[in-house]
């Protein structure tokens, strides 16, 4: 059954990334599920509708993690002082080739799944690994969540350890799609991802059978593009008929209905054809930082029109707090204009709120924002213990929120009008 509520509170959303809107003391409406827009008056015709009053609490959109592993949550926060490739075999191949064991795998990602719920994330992309039983179990775990969004069952048959690579791409393909199938049998909320890891762990053979099954099924995929120049130097090497690493999935059909984590160091055509398939990028600033990759173009891509949302990528990315992620992607921006390109201007607040919210919540559909229509996807955050004897208006308590995200309250967490957390006593 689908919500009807009236939420009241300080609303505050981005419709464009031109500038935040507010409405102190507002009512955010959600009928059948479906934000009808916030008024400074409730209408009388949704007088009828039951109201959550959330007093001086902040109400905003709920964030969307467009690029993370689920089971590299267990470790987040080691191995920071590593490159990507290093820092893959000593720690994410080990890790992950745990997931065989359903009871490692269950204690684990009962771990992932419980953060995630209480995080100020609402819909996600995830990486899980090769082992189809973990990764259902996974799927089970989140559909229990109350979150929505893509697992992927990932694939993978060169360059990683034998016990992390599939048997033929015969074998991994049929894997994949009895996977899949079950999935679609079984989950509403969560769906399944087509999900090579990345060009140099997959063979041609392999990619192709994951576009067949794209194909059958209706499928998106995910992956990771130039995240690092060692990394790009080896996809070169890999694939010397490709002009360019975005070519190496483009020739599988892999750039549509897709999400490409990172996109560190694009070349001008792989932008182009990023922006012409309607690729989504996952900016990943903490990971880049992390694994010194190095920073995004995220203004170049913006502005050539690639479709761009904001990734955690744990454990890349030490934290699934997307709130901080926002923030990490604006000090970036700033090293990158000084250090980098000073004709670039730095990306602002609204923009990269924007980019959190509704620019990634539109690969799920209409989400990421208050506007009439969109699915009701929002956070109520309690910022009283960012204590202060400041006056602020609501956009500077927003901008703090981001800024001090570990000393916030979540209050609750609704995802398609449906609240996901046992609320506290106010
Ligand atoms: N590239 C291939 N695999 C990975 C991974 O697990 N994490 C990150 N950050 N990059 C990758
Ligand atoms: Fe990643």
């Amino acid at each position: 059954m689908k919500t009807d509520v009236v939420i009241r509170g300080h609303i505050v959303w981005c419709d464009t990334p031109k500038h935040i809107q507010t409405v102190p003391h507002g009512y955010l409406v959600c009928e059948n599920g479906l934000c009808r827009g916030v008024f400074e008056e409730l209408p009388e015709r949704y007088e009828n509708l039951p109201l959550k009053d959330y007093g001086g609490r902040l109400v905003l959109p709920a964030l969307y993690d467009m690029h993370l592993h689920a089971p590299q949550y267990a470790y987040r926060g080691l191995g920071m002082d590593l490159e990507l490739i290093d820092w893959l075999k000593a720690y994410a191949f080990p890790e992950e080739a745990k997931y065989a064991d359903l009871e490692y795998a269950g204690r684990a990602y009962a771990a992932f799944a419980d953060a995630l719920r209480r995080s100020f994330t609402a819909r996600f992309c995830c990486f899980a690994t090769l082992h189809a039983p973990a990764t259902l179990l996974l799927a089970e775990l989140l559909e229990a969540s109350g979150l929505q969004g893509y697992v992927g069952k990932l694939s993978m048959d060169r360059n990683a350890p034998r016990d992390l690579c599939e048997l033929s791409a015969d074998r991994a393909a049929e894997d994949c799609e009895h996977w899949i199938v079950e999935m679609q049998a079984r989950f509403t909320h969560i769906k399944p991802m087509v999900t090579p890891r990345f060009v140099p762990s997959c063979t041609d053979a392999l990619m192709g059978k994951l576009q067949g099954l794209m194909e059958k099924y209706g499928v998106p995929a995910q992956s990771h593009l130039s995240e690092t120049r060692d990394e790009i130097a080896w996809v070169k090497k890999l694939c010397p008929d490709c002009r360019h690493y975005a070519g190496a999935y483009d020739r599988f059909g892999m750039l549509e209905n897709a999400v490409m984590a990172h996109v560190v160091y694009p070349e001008d055509e792989e932008i182009e054809l990023l922006k012409a398939r309607g690729t989504m990028a996952a900016h990943c600033p903490s990971s880049n930082a992390n694994l010194r990759s190095g920073i995004a173009p995220v203004r170049r891509l913006m502005s050539a029109g690639v479709r761009m949302g904001l990734g955690s990528d744990v454990a890349g990315g030490e934290s699934i707090d997307m709130l901080r992620i926002v923030t990490n992607a604006v000090q970036f921006s700033k090293l990158y204009w000084r250090i980098v390109e000073p004709n670039e201007p730095v990306l602002s607040f609204p923009e990269v709120f924007h980019m959190a919210t509704k620019g990634g919540g539109s690969f799920f559909g209409k989400c990421g924002s208050f506007e009439d229509g969109y699915m009701l996807d929002a956070l109520v955050l309690d910022d009283r213990p960012l204590r202060t004897v400041v006056d602020l208006t609501v956009p500077q308590r927003l901008e703090r929120a981001l800024y001090l995200s570990g000393e916030l309250r979540l209050v609750q967490k609704y995802v398609d009008g449906q609240p996901v957390l046992q609320e506290p006593a106010p």
